[in-house]
């Protein structure tokens, strides 16, 4: 199977989708939930929050010519955002051919944190817990055999003594193996589980018990050549490196550029049902790990004018559990991309992450995004201005001809054609 498909852009929506579906083995029964014909409905969104009254459709694109440890994978992204979906596959074209991404994960460990104050003697209690680690360890196993039988469940603990404003309290990390789930529910359990046990041990009142976003021990890397992106022209290139320095020493430009890396993440992760909120705290709080907040990538120049990029964030995603299992386009955006494990998710959402970024420094370091964003951004331009469905492509073919794409050519557009 291959990635590679030119123009998949110029293609309608469904040739699109029944070029994935024999590529990735969809049945007629799963095409029909795609298209949302059979799909998502309001029951099953009433069993999935509270008080439902409907649902909020999002588009779901395919991102193409992604290799990921030497693997062609289709990526699903689903997002509002136009460009976002073109961008990852332009960048990703530019990879592939030069082996595209590889990664390497830290393995699912999460942290659940325990919070224990009054605590008269901190220090002795710290070491108290650590002496009664095996059967803290134990209790906590006790709340899910599946997962201890999986060789996941709690692994280790650590703890901490914390200065707060006004008092010092304790903190007791679990570091848990939620394997492929992303993990909230069994970490959760086991903090909730364990802490009258942590309360006798300590002589101290336990307040929160609850799992950290900041997932530091389930981390995955990704590195990628793009190969000579900007034809051999030099001061592009040094262009490139300047924008994503800025993105190291400057926490104003950093957290756009890292939220133009998310726009990529968040979207395969809503796209396979996972927590968007949850790895977006965690890739946040990871960027100012070093006390200031930084890019999540790195860029370095390459041989034969290549640029080499790489990513590092935590990625707390699953396959297991909550609407990963249960929301039924999710779970097809997982076959999609053929991905068994939550390494090999997590692994193709930190390529995109690289990709999304290389695609906008790319360009912000060149033209700008405005020009090309305002191009694909017609479509809804138009339809804003009051085109008619039947008009739409009139419009954006006359927009592209004139070379105009601000709101108000586009709305002189419409007008002319409504006459
Ligand atoms: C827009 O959604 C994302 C960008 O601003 C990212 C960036 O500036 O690197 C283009």
């Amino acid at each position: 199977m291959s990635t590679r498909i030119p123009g998949f852009y110029n293609l309608l929506p469904e040739e699109r989708l029944s070029q994935i579906a024999k590529a990735t083995n969809l049945t007629d029964k799963e095409l029909e939930i795609i298209k949302g014909n059979k799909g998502f409905s309001v029951k099953e969104a009433d069993r999935m929050i509270e008080n439902v009254i409907g649902y909020m459709p999002i588009p779901l694109g395919i991102a193409v010519n992604f290799k990921i440890n030497n693997k062609d994978a289709f990526i699903p992204m689903a997002t509002e955002e136009p460009s976002v979906v073109a961008a990852a596959s332009n960048a990703a074209k530019y990879a592939y051919d030069s082996g595209g991404f590889t990664t390497s994960y830290s393995g699912a460990i999460m942290r659940g944190q325990i919070q224990i104050t009054e605590v008269k003697d901190p220090y002795g209690a710290l070491a108290k817990v650590y002496e009664n680690k095996r059967e803290i360890l134990q209790l906590c196993n006790k709340q899910d055999p599946t997962l201890v039988s999986l060789g996941g469940g709690a692994k280790n603990l650590e703890v901490h003594v914390i200065d707060g404003p006004t008092k010092k309290m304790v903190v007791v990390h679990l570091f848990v193996d939620t394997k492929d789930a992303m993990g909230a529910n069994a970490v959760n359990t086991m903090a909730e589980a364990v802490a009258p046990l942590l309360e006798k041990i300590t002589n101290g009142k336990v307040v929160l018990r609850i799992l950290s976003n900041l997932a530091d021990q389930r981390i995955v890397r990704a590195r990628a050549t793009f190969q000579d992106p900007f034809n051999d022209n030099k001061e592009a290139m040094n262009k490139f490196m300047d924008a994503y320095e800025l993105a190291m020493i400057d926490p104003y430009r950093a957290a756009t550029h890292n939220k133009g890396i998310m726009n990529g993440i968040s979207s395969v992760v809503l796209a396979s049902g996972n927590d968007t909120r949850a790895v977006e705290a965690g890739a946040h709080a990871y960027a100012s790990r070093l006390g200031t907040y930084r890019s999540l990538t790195h860029w370095e120049k390459g041989e034969n004018h290549s640029i080499i990029g790489t990513i590092e964030l935590p990625l707390a995603v699953g396959l297991i559990g909550g609407a990963t299992t249960s929301h039924p386009v999710a779970k097809l955006a997982t076959k999609i991309m053929q991905v068994e494990t939550a390494e090999e998710l997590a692994s193709n959402i930190a390529s995109v992450g690289l990709a999304q970024n290389f695609a906008a420094l790319r360009v912000l370091a060149s033209e700008g995004i405005q020009q090309g964003h305002m191009r694909l951004h017609a479509r809804n331009l138009a339809l804003m201005a009051g085109a008619k469905d039947n008009q739409i492509d009139k419009v954006i073919e006359l927009a592209a001809k004139q070379g105009k794409f601000k709101f108000d050519d586009i709305k002189k557009i419409v007008k002319a054609l409504s006459y």
